[in-house]
């Protein structure tokens, strides 16, 4: 099991950052720790996830481990519905680690408004047992809605009102919204999203966690990793905690005008988790018309797609690389006596050796062009490492809100586009 500290290199750094401007950062970045501590800052009610961690009693997780038995004990495909931070912490989880290949199918809904997409799903999983979680903390969130109604009556026609009881978990507000009165009137099971945690920070609630436990992920572990990491980064000085280090160099990044962030990852695997980390940034400073633009890419793929830009274009971007120490599994070059594609070279070679010079060509490559990088490194993909990136991006994002001066904890923004479709639907 992978267990082993998170590591921040900063060497390509070298003249775009300096020890100075990191020092000079550090009052502000004090000041930042103390509205955490304190818990006097901007979106003060809603600091819920950074003791959470430590909170999350034995008995909350085995009432999660048991729903997640009873889920899969009656069901050969779990649908996710959610949207946002209701849905990208699950996905990322159960994506990073795979455990598709030996568990369940776990499939996710309510993040989009396509009838082609619902439809198809239904299709694929219509002769499967169905189990659903649906997740929303304001509980009228339109996409998720819709595809709740279509997928519960989908459900009632297989398999009667009564038991669908079975077969339905709604993760919501403790006392209002739409889905609490739905799960009351119907008798469906139900967790609680805590008040004092918006959903880009609720991955470690029944949020992420009861569709990781079905994924036959353990959530204990994820958990363990997040405390590790809270442990790590409870210091307001910048040389003894990394999660601070990185968001002081964001912003001294962005005051000279390095306005986009990509998050490059040299694993696909990691899509979901950079989706996840995109929205955590996204909405957390976007505001206030200032913003770090967080874009994320897969390499090698996109190194063959965006990798000229990044490499010669508007020198406005700092990249983060994320990158896992050690691989789970083992894949060879093989040797072929013929050799027509001169790559005997690499024979005997693991693909990871050459992919991690991929790694070292690229950040070099991507210095060298003017676009200062850092490396956040885990020791592998495991259940524990993703509970402690998620906990130092949670705090890095915080923290890097809290130095742009604007409250990191709410998304005002996001209601602009929702008033007008209401307005263009007639809704009443
Ligand atoms: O981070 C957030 O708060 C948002 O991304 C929400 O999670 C998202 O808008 C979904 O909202 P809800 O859970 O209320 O359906």
């Amino acid at each position: 099991m992978f267990k082993k500290r998170l590591k921040l290199d900063i060497k390509c750094l070298d003249g775009f950052v300096s020890k100075k401007e990191l020092k000079d950062i550090s009052p502000e970045i004090k000041k930042a720790h103390n509205f955490l501590v304190k818990r006097n800052g901007p979106g003060k009610d809603f600091l819920g996830w950074v003791d959470l961690p430590e909170e999350v009693g034995s008995s909350h997780i085995k009432a999660i481990e048991s729903e997640a038995r009873n889920i899969n004990s009656n069901s050969d495909a779990v649908i996710v519905i959610g949207i946002g931070g209701s849905y990208l912490g699950a996905r990322a989880t159960i994506e990073t680690l795979e455990p598709k290949k030996i568990n369940k199918n776990i499939f996710f809904a309510g993040h989009n408004l396509s009838g082609d997409f619902i439809s198809n799903l239904l299709t694929e999983i219509q002769d499967k047992d169905i189990s659903v979680i649906v997740v929303s903390k304001s509980g009228t969130t339109t996409e998720p809605a819709i595809a709740f109604r279509i997928i519960e009556n989908f459900l009632r026609k297989k398999y009667g009102s009564k038991k669908i009881k079975e077969r339905i978990v709604c993760i919501t507000d403790e006392k209002n919204g739409a889905l609490k009165s739905i799960a009351k009137k119907r008798g469906y099971k139900s967790f609680v999203i805590p008040n004092n945690i918006g959903g880009r920070f609720s991955v470690l609630t029944p949020v992420g966690l009861l569709p990781i436990a079905c994924a036959g992920i353990n959530i204990k572990e994820l958990i363990a990793g997040a405390c590790a990491e809270r442990k790590d980064s409870l210091s307001e000085n910048l040389n003894k905690n990394i999660s601070y280090k990185y968001a002081a160099i964001r912003n001294i990044l962005y005051r000279k005008g390095k306005k986009i962030e990509i998050l490059s990852s040299f694993d696909n695997s990691l899509h979901y988790f950079d989706e996840w980390w995109k929205q955590l940034f996204g909405e957390s400073e976007g505001k206030g018309g200032q913003s770090i633009f967080p874009v994320s890419c897969d390499f090698s793929t996109d190194l063959h797609s965006m990798g000229q830009l990044i490499q010669e274009g508007e020198r406005n971007i700092f990249e983060t690389f994320l990158v896992a120490e050690k691989q789970n599994v083992r894949c060879i070059v093989p040797k072929n006596k013929e050799n027509l594609d001169n790559l005997n070279y690499l024979a005997g070679k693991r693909v990871d050796y050459i992919n991690r010079k991929a790694y070292e060509a690229t950040r070099s490559a991507h210095f060298e062009g003017g676009v200062p990088n850092n490396t956040i490194w885990f020791e592998g993909k495991s259940a524990f490492c993703l509970g402690q990136l998620f906990y130092f991006f949670e705090k890095a994002a915080a923290v890097s809100g809290y130095l742009r001066g604007i409250n990191p904890f709410d998304q005002p923004g996001v209601e602009s586009y929702k008033n007008k479709m209401f307005k263009l639907l007639g809704k009443p």
